[in-house]
């Protein structure tokens, strides 16, 4: 695949997980890889990272393997992780409180400059290094700050109209943690990750709910 062709999104939703593989690679030195090693490291196929690797050509060499640091400045790149994208969160409780804190931007692409909260008692409490201000602030940060990502963790029936209104000052994407769910239908054109931690652990339980079953049905099918 050329370098301009568009890069399928299921391979797109694979490259934060190489890039953190790759980074943890460097931190121990390792400044080679071949896709074998790698797929046994992160427990995929071979034959898997190879095409998804080709995507980005020219960094996998017969015999010597990929070099690691060109390898994930290149995933980096295409990710955006240096572009510190200036970000906004609104919601300031539980939720947005641990993302405020706990989470580094910077290494992921983006830069928290602003926190929004409608309860006026933690207007200039600081989370993460950032001032929560007033809602009634929230248009002139815009136009001032120009965020293009908002984290969103508000209550579900609060996010409909401040997703409209942040559309409006200019934030292209949205990190949803709110349950109201974000679609091309109801806010067309915006980027959007709708992030449902619960999904999440219903899957596990499922994995729970389930296990052995495929070990069972073998033995019933006799096999
Ligand atoms: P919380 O009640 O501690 O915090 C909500 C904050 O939003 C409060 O500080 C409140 O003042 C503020 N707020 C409410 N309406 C607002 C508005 N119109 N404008 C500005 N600020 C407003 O709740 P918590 O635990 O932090 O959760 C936040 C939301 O995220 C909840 O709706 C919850 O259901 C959801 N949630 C989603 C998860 C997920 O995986 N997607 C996981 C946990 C919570």
């Amino acid at each position: 695949m050329s370098k301009n062709e568009k890069i399928s999104n299921s391979v797109i939703r694979r490259l934060p997980r190489y890039y953190r593989f790759l980074g943890e690679l460097l931190n121990e030195g390792v400044s080679k890889i071949s896709s074998r090693e790698l797929a046994e490291r992160m427990n995929v196929t071979a034959s898997q990272i190879r095409q998804d690797l080709n995507c980005f050509g020219g960094f996998g060499q017969q015999g010597y393997g990929y070099n690691v640091s060109e390898l994930r400045e290149e995933i980096g790149t295409i990710l955006g992780v240096n572009e510190k994208y200036p970000a906004i969160l609104i919601g300031a409780g539980n939720l947005g409180r641990a993302l405020a804190v706990h989470l580094d931007y910077a290494k992921y692409g983006c830069r928290l400059c602003g926190i929004f909260d409608m309860n006026e008692k933690l207007r200039g409490v600081t989370f993460g290094g950032v001032k929560v201000s007033a809602m009634s602030e929230l248009d002139s940060f815009c136009s001032k700050n120009k965020p293009v990502i908002a984290i969103l963790c508000i209550p579900k029936e609060a996010a409909p109209d401040i997703c409209e209104k942040l559309t409006f000052l200019g934030v292209k994407a949205f990190w949803n943690f709110s349950h109201f769910d974000i679609t091309q239908k109801n806010l067309p054109g915006v980027i959007v990750e709708n992030v449902h931690l619960g999904d999440s652990l219903m899957s596990l339980c499922y994995g729970i709910t389930n296990a052995g079953k495929d070990k069972e049905e073998q033995e019933d099918e006799g096999i």
